[in-house]
């Protein structure tokens, strides 16, 4: 069954990210998830589109949000699943498992650090990744969906 699509981008953050801001902010940056969000809002205003931002430090409550992301009708979703990116089989197959095109991305260059990153389960489904440009690089995957790249 298909729902109508929406102008709703979901942005799904995983485990620690709720820290962002005070958590190695050498790799990660200063700016907290609220930053993060409202620079995402003010874009998304601005291109007729709308953000639905969500943390948790739970695997499988990104699946069941990944699984509502189709339900609901969301035109994309951005997803940092942190850690999880590189352990998890689960996103790999949730993602396989929806239609709606989802955006890995990442504030830090995870090729570029330990090798236990390098691997990435979400970039194995995922439509596009955008990883390393700190908190712009959420902006830089929502530029891709309101341009219809995505
Ligand atoms: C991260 C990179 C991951 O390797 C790490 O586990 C994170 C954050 C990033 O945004 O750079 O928690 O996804």
């Amino acid at each position: 069954m298909s729902v109508p699509i929406t102008n709703t981008v979901y942005v799904l953050n995983g485990p620690n990210l709720n820290l962002l801001g005070t958590r190695e902010p050498d790799i990660y940056g200063s700016e907290t998830l609220d930053d993060i969000a409202g620079m995402l809002e003010d874009f998304a205003r601005e291109h007729d589109l709308a953000i639905d931002m969500r943390q948790t430090n739970h695997e499988g409550m990104l699946v069941d949000w990944l699984h509502e992301a189709q339900a609901e009708g969301a035109r994309a979703v951005l997803l940092n699943a942190a850690a999880y990116t590189h352990t998890s089989i689960a996103l790999l197959d949730a993602i396989k498992a929806i239609r709606t095109p989802v955006i890995e991305v990442h504030l830090s260059d995870p090729k570029t650090r330990e090798e236990f990153r390098h691997r990435s389960y979400v970039g194995m489904a995922a439509a596009k990744t955008v990883e390393g440009h700190g908190a712009k690089s959420y902006l830089i995957a929502l530029e891709a969906v309101a341009s219809g790249e995505i």
